[in-house]
């Protein structure tokens, strides 16, 4: 036999720039663990079919184990001539077992197994993902818990809008950190099916019971169309989207925290040891981290696009195109993993200038929607009820005062139902507490709204 699997119908060896062009071995190794896993599971279903006795099951699976722990020691040699990993492990196979390597393949396909390897590597990245994300929400719910009483001006279009509890608008990242993980749960059922037994496309020409198969593996089934077993990536692409959308978030808050920390801002300080200086200005500390954040969205992002347009227009079934599905996959799910690293330290991090954001609440005139309000209470209509704010915050503004300090004359001057009591409504505590309602700025709703999410945590965890 010659050195390819297929060289039987050959009658000169491959070119070697050929065979550097096509080599996937130097970025599939990673799923060796996954490749011997699926190895020994198959070998079992051949035995149960009667086409692997006892004694060649135990020789093949006791060397899958040696090539594993080879593997693990780092003394195993993936070679680029022999392409992939399901082939250099099939290699290495044979020199420890001779023919009976070859029999591992009977009736299986590389465009199974690799659809195979790449569902139990997603299974398991699907699981550090979620306690990345685990870490990351509980420092969002940490950082607001231990801020309760700290109010900040709230945004629209980065103007000031309304003031809201650092505590509430911070925690926003956990709500959405919430909903990847319930997405991620979700993706799981879809990717918790097993494709072997698809062989190449058609199925496998042997009696493989294909759902002990999948079982043995920790599928919950096996996939129910072999065509679409080896054809599809959508279990990638979906998991793909979902790290696209957490680097959305992520980078929303890395935005927020690089504007924070500027000057201009001052509402947070980071510690020293998570931001870098210039080499030429010797005042700088910049937030580094968080821009590559931003930075590597971009990158995960790209990963996305590229597995789209990779499937776009490709005719079932399998395609040697789709071994270009890997290194975006794979660059993906470990920048992803890096920057939830990243953003927890920074998010656990991160104190407050308490003095500053008090100073700014007074700027931008955030209680301006509580006039609004106040005029509707007593029986404006609130589009009239808003023009007539609009009319005095102009006032205001031209006489540079603040509108706790327009006199209740000044006032009367635009509504004569103005009364004495609007003072009252002029207060940031006021204006929080109109918002104690389910998912409102309000302290007891935000403060239920933490609890809560504790408790969501601990069920989650177990
Ligand atoms: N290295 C290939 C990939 O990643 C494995 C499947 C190859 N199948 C084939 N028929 N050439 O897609």
């Amino acid at each position: 036999m010659g050195n390819k699997a297929w060289s039987g119908r050959f009658t000169e060896s491959t070119d070697t720039f050929f065979e550097e062009f096509t080599e996937s071995v130097s970025f599939d190794s990673i799923l060796a663990p996954y490749e011997i896993k699926a190895s020994i599971a198959y070998a079992k279903a051949l035995k149960k079919a009667q086409i692997l006795s006892e004694d060649e099951l135990e020789a093949l699976i006791k060397a899958l184990e040696e090539i594993e722990d080879q593997i693990n020691e780092g003394s195993f040699h993936f070679k680029r001539e022999y392409e992939d990993v399901h082939m250099n492990i099939e290699k290495a196979l044979f020199e420890k077992t001779g023919e009976v390597a070859y029999k591992l393949h009977t009736g299986r396909s590389r465009n199974e197994q690799v659809v195979t390897d790449l569902r139990l590597y997603l299974m398991d990245e699907g699981d550090k993902l979620k306690d990345l994300l685990l870490c990351f929400i509980t420092a969002i719910i940490e950082k607001a818990e231990n801020n309760l009483d700290v109010i900040m001006p709230g945004f629209t279009h980065l103007q000031h809008a309304q003031p809201v509890l650092f505590a509430h608008w911070l925690s926003t990242y956990a709500e959405a950190a919430r909903f990847h993980l319930e997405r991620i749960q979700d993706w799981e059922k879809r990717l918790r099916l097993c494709p072997l037994g698809s062989s190449a496309f058609a199925g496998t020409g042997f009696p493989l019971d294909r759902e002990s198969l999948a079982k043995e593996l920790g599928f919950s089934a096996p996939l129910s169309h072999s065509v679409y077993a080896v054809s599809s990536r959508d279990f990638s692409i979906e998991f793909l989207f979902i790290l696209t959308l957490i680097m959305l978030d992520l980078s929303r808050l890395s935005e927020e925290i690089i504007l924070w920390i500027s000057p201009e801002f001052a509402f947070i300080d980071l510690p020293d040891r998570l931001c870098s200086g210039s080499s030429i200005m010797p005042q700088k500390k910049n937030p580094d981290s968080a821009e590559l954040i931003r930075g590597k969205t971009s990158v995960v992002l790209g990963n996305l696009f590229q597995l789209l347009v990779l499937l776009k227009n490709l005719p079932l079934s399998y395609n040697r195109d789709l071994q270009e599905d890997k290194p975006p996959l794979f660059q993906a799910v470990n920048t992803v993993k890096a920057s939830i690293k990243m953003a927890t330290l920074l998010v656990e991090g991160i104190t407050l200038n308490r003095d500053r954001l008090e100073a700014v609440l007074k700027e931008g005139h955030l209680l301006a929607t509580e006039v609004a309000d106040y005029l509707v209470t007593k029986g404006i209509p609130f589009r009239e009820a808003h023009h007539i704010t609009g009319r005095i915050v102009r006032y205001a503004e031209e006489r540079k005062k603040k509108l706790e300090d327009l006199t209740l004359e000044e006032f009367k001057s635009f509504s004569s139902l103005i009364g004495e009591d609007v003072y009252t409504w002029l207060t940031l505590d006021h204006a929080l507490q109109r918002r104690e309602i389910i998912g409102g700025t309000g302290k007891m709703s935000v403060k239920t709204y933490l609890r809560n999410f504790r408790e969501f945590l601990e069920k989650w965890k177990s």
